[in-house]
């Protein structure tokens, strides 16, 4: 270990002296260029490299751990901070040669967890944006696994992290491998993973990225129909996939939703025990209507039903109108009762109104007619 010191040190002197000879010279060698700070970064980089380039080199943590300190220069010079020319120094400000300031983490997680804030310098506004979130809440409850920027980002390696679209559901992949295997076989998931397809919801869609909440709060049960509205009532994306966008006011317009939507949304406090779209669709693993792995699939719909009406026999979901309009295709006995209903009133009142309109008519003629008078 003494040893292993003392080599350093030699090499960090021999480092320092290259550097002030570098720092020197490259500026007049790039003097005039249209680039010249890239140029400049990467022989700054170059110098740090010199140490950390080398795939052997660790350092022991209090706790026992091997921290490597390895810097793959080639992922770094493709990453998005390479492709900019930064330096090593912009993020890690507090280093300016060997020897370093000490290490304060006592283990590995411990060092991840000091050294993410260094992105607050450039990226004030997603750091801010984290506070209030479920993850830094998990963090702060003592929970290490909570993610902080790195371990969505990498370090060293960033990239674009919506590219492809895919991969935003994939970074979270990682920590919630159980509800990622479901949503890849969903509807949404399916189309996002296999197809490319922008229409779907990613994961961000329904949860956000910086500022995850917590999704099994009263407030986030009900304004969940209006996170699937927000796609499910545009007529435009829907007419692509013939989806009907008509499920929104029917559920507003049907016993469930018209508790949820117009009274228990007054009083959020208060949990909703009515069926949200998810208590029928399924959440992670919401499929085709006709995916007989659908949960609102016709021989699955009665079980669905039965997680809140547990007396709910066979013929319970068929007298209900789902989300349609009784018409001469869907609920005909309904549709025509109604239709009666529609033929019916207006004609009963307005046959009573003719007869009111009438009877003033003949009494005012009556008077009229009336001989003498004053
Ligand atoms: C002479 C070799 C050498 C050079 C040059 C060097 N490092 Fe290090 N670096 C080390 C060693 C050894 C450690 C292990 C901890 C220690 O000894 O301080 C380390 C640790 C680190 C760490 C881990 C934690 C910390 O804060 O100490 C960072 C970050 C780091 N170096 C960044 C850099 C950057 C950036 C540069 C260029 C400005 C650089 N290093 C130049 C050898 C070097
Ligand atoms: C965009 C900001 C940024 C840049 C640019 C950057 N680093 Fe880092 N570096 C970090 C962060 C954040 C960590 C903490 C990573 C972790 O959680 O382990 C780190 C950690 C390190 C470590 C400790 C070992 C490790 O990987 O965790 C070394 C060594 C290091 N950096 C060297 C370099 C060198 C050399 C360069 C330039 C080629 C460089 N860094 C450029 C942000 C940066
Ligand atoms: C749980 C994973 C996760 C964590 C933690 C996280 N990010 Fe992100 N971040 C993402 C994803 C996914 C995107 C892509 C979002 C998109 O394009 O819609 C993103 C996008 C970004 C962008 C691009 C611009 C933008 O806002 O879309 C920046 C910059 C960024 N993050 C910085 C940070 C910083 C700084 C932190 C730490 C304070 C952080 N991120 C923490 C997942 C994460
Ligand atoms: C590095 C690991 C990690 C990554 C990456 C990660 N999470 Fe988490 N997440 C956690 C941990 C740990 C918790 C705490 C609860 C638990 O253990 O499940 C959590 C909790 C949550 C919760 C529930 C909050 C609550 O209060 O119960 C949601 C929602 C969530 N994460 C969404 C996401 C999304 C969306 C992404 C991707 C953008 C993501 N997470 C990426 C580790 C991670
Ligand atoms: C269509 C909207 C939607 C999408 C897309 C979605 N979620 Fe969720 N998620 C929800 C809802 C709604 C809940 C609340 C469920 C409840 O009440 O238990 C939830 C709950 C969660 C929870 C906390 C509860 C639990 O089951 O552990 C985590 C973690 C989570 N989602 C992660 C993810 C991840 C990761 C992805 C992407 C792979 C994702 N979600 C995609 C709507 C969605
Ligand atoms: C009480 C259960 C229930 C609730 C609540 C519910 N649905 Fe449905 N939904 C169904 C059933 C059952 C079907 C299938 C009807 C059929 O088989 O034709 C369906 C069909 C759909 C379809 C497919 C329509 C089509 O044109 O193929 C979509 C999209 C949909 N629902 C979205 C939603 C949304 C968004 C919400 C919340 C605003 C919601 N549902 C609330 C039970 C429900
Ligand atoms: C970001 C937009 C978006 C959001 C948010 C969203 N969806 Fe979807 N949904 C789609 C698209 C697009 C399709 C068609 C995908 C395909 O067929 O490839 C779809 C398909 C469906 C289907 C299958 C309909 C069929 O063809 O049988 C159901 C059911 C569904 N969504 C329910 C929901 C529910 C419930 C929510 C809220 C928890 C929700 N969706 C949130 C965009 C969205
Ligand atoms: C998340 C729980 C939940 C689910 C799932 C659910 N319901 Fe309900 N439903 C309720 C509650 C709560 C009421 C109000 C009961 C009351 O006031 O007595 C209700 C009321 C009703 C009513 C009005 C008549 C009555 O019994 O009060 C009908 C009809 C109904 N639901 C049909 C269905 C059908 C059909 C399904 C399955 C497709 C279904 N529900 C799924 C919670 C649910």
């Amino acid at each position: 270990m003494q040893l292993h010191k003392l080599r350093v040190l030699g090499l960090g002197f021999a480092m320092v002296l290259a550097w002030l000879i570098a720092l020197s010279v490259v500026p007049i060698a790039n003097a005039g260029g249209p680039n010249d700070a890239p140029p400049l970064a990467q022989a700054e980089n170059d110098l740090c490299l010199a140490c950390h380039s080398n795939r052997n080199l660790t350092v022991k943590l209090p706790s026992g751990e091997t921290l490597s300190l390895f810097t793959d220069a080639a992922a770094f010079n493709a990453s998005v901070h390479g492709k900019q020319g930064q330096r090593c120094t912009a993020c890690h400000s507090n280093i300016s040669g060997y020897p370093h300031p000490p290490i304060a983490a006592r283990d590995v997680r411990d060092f991840s967890l000091q050294m993410y804030t260094l992105c607050r310098q450039f990226h004030d506004d997603q750091y801010q944006k984290t506070f209030d979130s479920a993850h830094a809440k998990e963090l702060a409850a003592g929970n290490r696994n909570a993610p902080v920027c790195t371990d969505c980002h990498t370090s060293h390696y960033t990239t674009k992290p919506n590219q492809p679209r895919a991969r935003i559901s994939q970074t979270c992949q990682k920590c919630h491998s159980a509800i990622y295997d479901q949503y890849k076989e969903s509807i949404h998931g399916s189309a996002l993973i296999n197809e490319a397809n922008r229409d779907v919801p990613t994961c961000e869609e329904c949860h956000g990225v910086h500022n995850i909440g917590d999704p099994r709060t009263t407030q986030y049960r009900l304004k969940s129909p209006e996170i699937c509205a927000r796609c499910h009532t545009d007529k435009n994306l829907m007419k692509k996939y013939n989806i009907s966008t008509n499920v929104l006011n029917s559920y507003v317009a049907d016993f469930h939703g018209t508790t949820v939507e117009l009274f228990e949304k007054q009083s959020p406090d208060h949990a909703t025990n009515k069926a949200v779209c998810y208590d029928c669709h399924g959440i992670h693993n919401i499929k085709k209507i006709d995916d007989p792995k659908s949960t609102v699939f016709r021989e699955n719909l009665l079980k669905t039903c039965q997680q809140c009406h547990p007396d709910a026999t066979p013929n319970f979901p068929a007298s209900w109108l789902s989300h349609y309009d009784a018409s001469p295709d869907h609920f005909p006995a309904m549709y025509y009762v109604n239709l009666f209903y529609v033929i019916l009133i207006p004609v009963t009142i307005g046959g009573m109104l003719a007869y009111i309109a009438l009877d003033i008519a003949r009494r005012v003629l009556n008077r009229a007619q009336k001989p003498g008078g004053s």
